[in-house]
């Protein structure tokens, strides 16, 4: 069973991977959710979490509300793809959960410190938490088992020609985080969840399935398909974060290879990730391994057998 904290921006895709990762508590023990400034502002996405967390009836993981500003940058949220509450606009609610009181790099320091190589960081957001975490306590690295992250990309980007969302929102922290000396992060971006795309008939079948959780997926994935279709001309949902619960729970949806992995900082490029596969190039040493290939049938059996078992055909 890996224990993991989920760092979290919800955010329609987040609200999807933290859905299926409770779903998944045979395979996953979720410690805490840590919110992080990214789709939309902080305030928000806390609010976010919570609701989801009382969707789903996991009213006993703990929500502690982390940075409410990337390191060094103005904000550039997501709301054109997610909404302005950040969930496509269902504008739910928390009526009974509140966040604790400690904030959530206090949290994962500590978290962390009590529990040294047993605790999974799931990154789902912008990095901020995670570097301020490192910079609190030089040995929250080492304290962590490893990170999985959604973010990044190979070849090209979302938010320009060459940075993904994640990575832009905070390049500064995303290169502190991956310079920081983590015994493993797994990074998995758009060249990997350029593959898990949901079509508008499986989509659909969320509506048909009729259960108070598909449903409310199928609500808020509607504004997130109708804008990459009016943007992009891409025909979908794109499920970049819960491509990585997914592969919490079967880590055979990914196939994986060493990296050497630089984040630009400033300029043009900046929030762009420079990936040097270690195969090619040797005389580098990897500081993560990448997402190169995607089982997207497996994943989407996760997906909805996991959430939604009593529907399998
Ligand atoms: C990432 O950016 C966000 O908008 C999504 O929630 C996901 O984490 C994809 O680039
Ligand atoms: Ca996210």
């Amino acid at each position: 069973m890996e224990r993991i904290i989920i760092d979290t921006d919800p955010g329609v895709d987040d609200a999807m991977a933290i859905l299926l990762a409770v779903k998944a508590a045979d395979r996953l023990k979720i410690e805490a959710l840590t919110t992080v400034d990214g789709n939309v502002g902080i305030r928000q996405v806390t609010d976010n979490a919570l609701s989801v967390l009382e969707l789903c009836g996991a009213d006993h993981i703990p929500v502690y509300r982390g940075a409410d500003h990337p390191l060094g940058k103005d904000v550039a949220y997501s709301d054109d793809f997610h909404g302005s509450d950040g969930l496509g606009g269902v504008n739910i609610r928390p009526e009974r959960l509140k966040t604790m009181e400690e904030p959530a790099v206090d949290y994962l320091v500590r978290a962390a410190a009590e529990h040294p190589g047993e605790l999974t960081l799931v990154l789902l957001g912008p990095m901020t938490n995670a570097a301020l975490a490192v910079r609190k306590d030089p040995g929250f690295a080492k304290n962590i088992r490893r990170l999985v992250v959604m973010g990044g990309a190979e070849h090209g980007g979302n938010m320009s020609p060459v940075a993904e969302f994640n990575f832009f929102h905070d390049p500064q922290a995303a290169s502190e985080v991956f310079q920081a000396g983590f015994k493993e992060i797994v990074m998995v971006g758009l060249d990997a969840t350029g593959k898990v795309y949901m079509t508008p008939a499986m989509r659909e079948l969320l509506y048909l399935i009729g259960t108070p959780i598909s449903r409310f997926i199928h609500k808020i994935t509607r504004r997130y398909t109708d804008r990459r279709w009016e943007i992009n001309r891409v025909m979908g949902c794109q499920l970049c974060d819960p491509l990585v619960a997914g592969y919490l729970i079967d880590p055979g949806i990914l196939t994986l290879e060493d990296a050497h992995v630089e984040i630009e900082t400033q300029g043009r490029c900046e929030g762009m990730s420079v990936v040097y596969r270690t195969k090619r190039y040797p005389e580098l040493q990897a500081n993560c391994k990448i997402a190169v290939d995607t089982d997207s049938r497996r994943f989407f059996d996760v997906f909805y057998l996991t959430q939604f078992p009593e529907y399998r055909t």
